[in-house]
């Protein structure tokens, strides 16, 4: 049996792997170790909250004392460290809290099971510090450039990538140095249910159904390599289980698309779902298709991105062979289930969009 710390649990990704991992490994114990900035929602745990196996904590992943008594507390045995300041936009709005958390808070946990688990008379039998990571890290392609493998070398572009570039180098260097037993894994861009809804796709779905513009940066063309969450978190599964200490693992979907491309599909998904879902007019009566119009008709090019990077593209193949890793989720049934999640979960974005999202959690757990 493990026990296993989530850190980031309550954002997108974490929140997914929680409910990955409790539904693929009955028994373990996880817990949950989330700020909840901004961008944490703990309604995203609400149907898992009374699952004995699982808790969570609300402290942040800087205070390294309070991460060593989790770590003693509960006899962790795994920790995979999800929490970080995530968005690009705001990296270059406000780089400082990307320093902090993605920086700092890393090492503050690297110490922390540095002292847990290597300094102590009875550590756990086998312990691992998994740690995720991005394509960022690696910069930008040209159009003709083989993707990114584990080898490409570190070129980061953002304030938030280079935070996730000094991280991922903290991680290795407390293997190197101290023998902690570590992996990291650096993923794609990632889609599906519980994505904030200041990411491209959700974004797009929200402002859709609002009948708001759709924004796209510069030309649309820049290219991501999209992967869906869940396969996104088998990933890490694999890793965490199978991966050897100290190794890398390169996470993607084989998947490239342009931006423009990508909000056409969003676009005529959402459309199709309207012609076959008569009721979406009443719910959403300013959305294009309500009134018989087309979505793409919100489509707006914006002032670029500073800075921002051309195409992101992962070659997946050490994890295909090290680990068996495989995408499993098409892109199009990715998407047709990622906006009939937000279509149905209506509350989850909703509280976020009022502003109401903050009592809602003093109202549900008295923070
Ligand atoms: P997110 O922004 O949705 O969630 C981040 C979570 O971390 C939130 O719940 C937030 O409250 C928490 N957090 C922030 N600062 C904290 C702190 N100091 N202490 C404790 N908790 C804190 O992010 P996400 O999209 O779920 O990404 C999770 C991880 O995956 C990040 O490390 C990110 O770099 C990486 N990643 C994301 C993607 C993607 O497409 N979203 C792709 C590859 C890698
Ligand atoms: P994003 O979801 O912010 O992820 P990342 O910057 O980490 O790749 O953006 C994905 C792509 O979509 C990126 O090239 C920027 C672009 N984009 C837009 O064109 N318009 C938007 O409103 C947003 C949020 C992103």
């Amino acid at each position: 049996m493990n026990c296993i710390l989530v850190t980031g649990g309550a954002g997108f990704i974490g929140a997914n792997f929680v409910h990955y991992w409790l539904r693929e490994h009955p028994g373990d114990f996880v817990l949950v170790l989330d700020a909840v900035t901004y961008a944490g929602n703990l309604s995203s745990l609400s149907d898992v909250r009374n699952n004995p196996d699982f808790k969570f904590v609300h402290g942040d992943i800087c205070n390294r004392e309070l991460v060593a008594y989790l770590l003693r507390e509960h006899n962790i045995n795994i920790i995979v460290n999800f929490a970080a300041e995530s968005h690009v936009d705001r990296s270059i709005t406000g780089p400082d809290a990307f320093i902090r958390t993605n920086i700092q808070g890393t090492q503050s946990l690297l110490e922390a099971a540095r002292d847990v688990w290597l300094a102590s008379t009875k550590p756990p039998e086998t312990c691992r510090f998994h740690h995720v990571s991005t394509d960022e890290v690696y910069g930008s392609l040209g159009p003709d450039d083989p993707p990114f493998t584990e080898t490409t070398p570190y070129a980061p572009n953002s304030p938030y990538s280079a935070s996730k570039a000094a991280s991922d180098h903290l991680v290795r260097a407390y293997h190197h140095t101290y023998g902690l037993d570590v992996t990291t894994s650096n993923c794609s861009n990632n889609y599906g249910p519980y994505q904030f809804p200041e990411k491209l796709i959700p974004l797009c779905i929200i402002n859709i159904l609002h009948g708001r513009p759709l924004p796209i940066y510069g030309d649309g063309m820049n290219i991501r390599d999209w992967l869906y969450v869940e396969d996104h978190c088998r990933g890490i599964d694999l890793v965490i289980r199978r991966g050897k200490s100290g190794g890398v693992y390169n996470i993607g979907g084989c998947n490239e698309w342009t931006n423009i491309d990508i909000v056409n599909l969003v676009c005529d998904t959402v459309d199709q779902m309207f012609r076959s879902d008569p009721k979406l007019q009443d719910s959403f009566p300013d959305s294009p298709p309500a009134s018989g119009s087309f979505s793409k008709e919100l489509i707006t090019f914006v002032d670029d991105r500073p800075g921002h990077d051309r195409r992101y593209a992962i070659n997946p193949e050490k994890s295909e062979k090290e680990l068996g890793y495989r995408p499993e989720t098409a892109f199009e049934q990715g998407i047709r289930q990622t906006v009939n999640w937000y279509l149905e979960n209506t509350g989850w974005w909703q509280d976020i969009i009022n502003g109401t999202y903050r009592d809602w959690i003093s109202t549900h757990y008295g923070m």
